[in-house]
């Protein structure tokens, strides 16, 4: 096993034990649900485009790494506000961070299962309550796909969870591909983040990793082509704006038709 791959697979324990303070922390990041939603309504114009003329079910989403619930919550609004009918499934692997998104009030049809990302990616789907192969709309994952050390395995098991034509939607940090967006990540982590965590969870050592695992992640572009590795049509990706200009970026592809 190598050394990355051992790291990351603790990270959902890491979770587990921030899980309570989590959302505190969200809600400390005043732009934190404007840029999911942001991202979620590039999945709701991918679903409209691909829709079929008469639709037979609600559209299926899935939110991988759905955490404590907020980037469902911004699906859950995009979809509702597109008027789309739809089956939302987070799937995370801390099971204390779904006990808080299962404590949240959904309106809709909204489940939560719990799965690793990393038997994922090894092909090991026999988890209850995932749906089949194919059948699924559109995948949404914010913040996770750095965390996986099998990012193309899992790329291309995601590709075949997609029904054709299906989209997938990364909400991600990348600062490789740029010197500023490096040094700007850095100084809002240990000036902002950092401290903020030693407030909400001093013990836990989840805010300095969440620096460690961007400043070591895919810069955007190798990230595009291990999509398009993976089997992905239509492969791109935006980047925010303001102080996250060319840090926080949308990446979208379509699993081909
Ligand atoms: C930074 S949180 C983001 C949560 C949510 N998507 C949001 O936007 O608020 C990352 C989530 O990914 C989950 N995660 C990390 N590695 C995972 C893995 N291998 N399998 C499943 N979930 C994982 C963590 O448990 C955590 O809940």
């Amino acid at each position: 096993m190598t050394q990355t791959a051992s790291r990351t697979e603790q990270v959902p324990a890491l979770f587990d034990e921030v899980a309570s303070t989590y959302d505190l922390m969200v809600a400390l990041n005043p732009g934190y649900q404007r840029q999911l939603q942001a991202s979620a309504r590039v999945l709701v114009e991918q679903l409209r485009e691909t829709a079929p003329s008469r639709p037979v079910r609600p559209v299926r989403v899935v939110d991988l790494g759905c955490g404590s619930g907020a980037s469902t919550r911004a699906l859950e609004t995009e979809l509702r506000r597109a008027g789309l009918p739809h089956e939302l499934v987070g799937v995370d692997g801390s099971a204390g961070m779904l006990e808080q998104a299962r404590r949240k009030r959904w309106a809709g049809d909204v489940r939560f299962v719990q799965a690793d990302a990393e038997r994922l990616a090894e092909g090991r789907w026999d988890v209850e309550g995932l749906p089949a192969a194919g059948e699924v709309d559109a995948v949404f994952a914010a913040y996770l796909v750095r965390n996986v050390s099998r990012r193309d395995e899992l790329l291309a098991q995601l590709r075949t969870w997609l029904r054709p034509g299906g989209a997938l939607v990364l909400h991600e940090y990348s600062v490789r591909d740029s010197r500023r967006a490096r040094a700007v990540w850095t100084a809002v982590t240990w000036g902002v983040v950092v401290p903020l965590g030693l407030l909400t969870a001093p013990r836990s050592p989840i805010y300095r990793y969440l620096w460690r695992s961007v400043v070591d992640f895919d810069g955007a572009s190798r990230l595009r082509g291990r999509m398009v590795g993976a089997g992905y049509a239509d492969v791109r990706s935006r980047s925010f704006t303001g102080w996250q200009r060319g840090v926080l970026h949308t990446f979208v592809g379509r699993a081909p038709a």
